[in-house]
């Protein structure tokens, strides 16, 4: 896994942002792995200024979010379809009909989570993964114990991920307690993941996902097992990573070297 210590939230958005824009110039209909959350709010708002700026067109992208909440209307204020919209979609030439996300309502839903997995693979395979990570390490919802080889399906989300998200919810509402996600092989099917954490709250996280044993327990340990992973950690996020000197010297000798032409 490559770590990019960014000096803050905005550096790390900023580098993830230019990482997104470079791979849309080189591949204008590039597949994008999307993710919700606080997180990935400052990216989405670089692409869309970029693409106000007329820097990039987003008009033959095709996009594939994570995760979705069981049973929560598409326009719902907290659902993630409303998120997506208010955050990134509706900035962009991106067609409607190349916006993607998991069944969540209705019925046969296995069979529609394989449709979704069938889509994925008939535009040719996620390029880029945008990914958060939670406190208990899960990417998407993939909370502890979910199988390292999961594909897109129904979760139960676990009480410590209902208390992060009870803050977005009103006193009387109750929030959903399911999702429909990817699953971490869909997620490890992705050609290159972009994974950002800030602040102190996924300092143990960070670790966990980068120095611990690969485990199904901590679902973001399993990016251990990806080719071509990079974390984007704020100081706060990278605060207890044991080699950071290491990390920041690795980092830089390999952007030497792209510079340079050499990689
Ligand atoms: C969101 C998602 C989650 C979040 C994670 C971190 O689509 O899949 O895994 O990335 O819960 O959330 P924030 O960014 O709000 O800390």
């Amino acid at each position: 896994m490559e770590i990019a210590l960014a000096r803050n939230a905005e550096d790390a958005a900023a580098q993830v942002a230019d990482v997104i824009l470079a791979r849309l110039k080189a591949k204008p209909d590039l597949v994008l792995g999307l993710a919700t959350g606080s997180t990935p709010i400052g990216v989405y708002r670089r692409l869309r200024d970029a693409h106000a700026r007329g820097e990039v067109s987003f008009a033959r992208v095709r996009t594939f979010n994570l995760d979705e909440y069981l049973d929560l209307p598409a326009d719902h204020p907290q659902s993630y379809r409303t998120f997506m919209r208010e955050h990134l979609f509706q900035g962009l030439d991106l067609p409607p009909e190349n916006v993607h996300f998991p069944p969540t309502e209705g019925r046969d839903l296995l069979r529609r989570c394989e449709e979704y997995e069938a889509r994925i693979v008939e535009c040719g395979g996620i390029d880029v993964q945008l990914l958060g990570i939670g406190r208990n390490g899960h990417i998407g919802f993939n909370e502890p114990t979910s199988s390292l080889a999961s594909r897109t399906r129904v979760k139960t989300l676990t009480e410590r991920t209902l208390e992060d998200n009870a803050r977005f919810y009103g006193p009387g509402e109750r929030p959903p307690v399911l999702a429909v996600t990817m699953g971490i092989g869909t997620i490890l099917d992705a050609r290159e993941v972009l994974l950002q954490a800030i602040g102190p709250k996924k300092a143990q996280a960070v670790r966990s996902m980068v120095e611990g044993p690969v485990s199904s327990f901590f679902p973001a340990s399993a990016l251990q097992l990806h080719r071509r992973v990079t974390a984007y950690l704020d100081p706060e996020a990278a605060s207890l990573l044991t080699m950071i000197a290491y990390y920041r010297r690795t980092r830089a000798q390999d952007e030497e070297l792209r510079r340079a032409g050499r990689l």
